[in-house]
């Protein structure tokens, strides 16, 4: 089976109800990033923090995957599929997809502050966390939710992954935020390279073929491409 690596963003989920970042109207112009997604914002105001992030939780309780999300799980009757998701959110794994890496962290787990970092799964009958809520060992809970400033520890196995890919598909992200971006690069020479997005996306390497739809229809589009192929 050829092996499809499929780098996911923002994007992905807009379908589904949930607000990209940079596009107009988007999470960050509402809320400041050094207040909400940075080890400062944190420290200097962690109930801030906690209520962004139970907030973008309970919203996310009230979505669904969409086609886009539906149409990459089953291309998993043809290919083998890894995703590397930007996303937060768990609508990928609701689709049914079956691998899947959170490279910027999940909403529906939450990580120790105490030394080992545990992350434990976020109780379905209590998905918020507050100021006071310790793990087992008695330290803060906080969202497990890699922020601006930190290490993105699941980056070097992504790279791996796409090292070894037959095909490279970019769906719904800005490329703007590094170490994730800088994953294309990291695509072997000769390997097509399919992205989808509705809206321009300046500088791209020439030999990328640029599906200019959202992600559902340009997960129509793309199937076309490899069906020809
Ligand atoms: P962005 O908001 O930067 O980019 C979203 C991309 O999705 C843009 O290129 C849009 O044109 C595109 N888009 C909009 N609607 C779409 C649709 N219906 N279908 C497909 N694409 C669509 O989001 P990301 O690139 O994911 O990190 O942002 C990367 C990281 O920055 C996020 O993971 C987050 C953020 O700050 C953290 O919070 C750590």
């Amino acid at each position: 089976m050829k092996k499809i690596v499929i780098l996911t963003g923002a994007g992905m989920s807009a379908e589904s109800g949930i607000s990209t970042f940079r596009d107009s109207g988007g999470l960050w112009e509402k809320h400041h990033i050094e207040d909400v997604a940075t080890p400062d914002g944190w420290r200097n105001n962690p109930g801030l923090v906690l209520e962004f992030y139970n907030q973008r939780r309970s919203q996310l309780l009230t979505c669904k995957p969409n086609a886009g999300h539906i149409a990459v799980a089953q291309l998993e009757n043809t290919f083998d599929v890894q995703i590397i998701t930007q996303n937060v959110d768990n609508l990928h794994e609701l689709a049914g997809s079956s691998k899947v890496l959170h490279l910027h962290g999940e909403l529906i787990k939450v990580k120790s502050t105490g030394p080992h970092h545990e992350i434990y799964d976020l109780e379905e009958q209590k998905p918020y966390i507050k100021v006071g809520d310790l793990c087992p060992k008695g330290f803060q809970l906080r969202p497990n939710i890699v922020w601006f400033g930190e290490d993105v520890p699941e980056i070097e196995r992504a790279a791996l992954m796409v090292k070894e890919a037959d095909i490279f598909v970019v769906i719904g992200t800005s490329l703007q935020v590094y170490p994730a971006a800088g994953l294309l690069h990291n695509v072997a020479t000769n390997v097509p390279i399919y992205l989808i997005d509705p809206n321009d996306m300046p500088n791209l390497p020439k030999h990328i073929t640029v599906i200019k739809k959202g992600a559902s229809d340009g997960m129509k589009e793309l199937i076309k491409f490899l069906q020809k192929k």
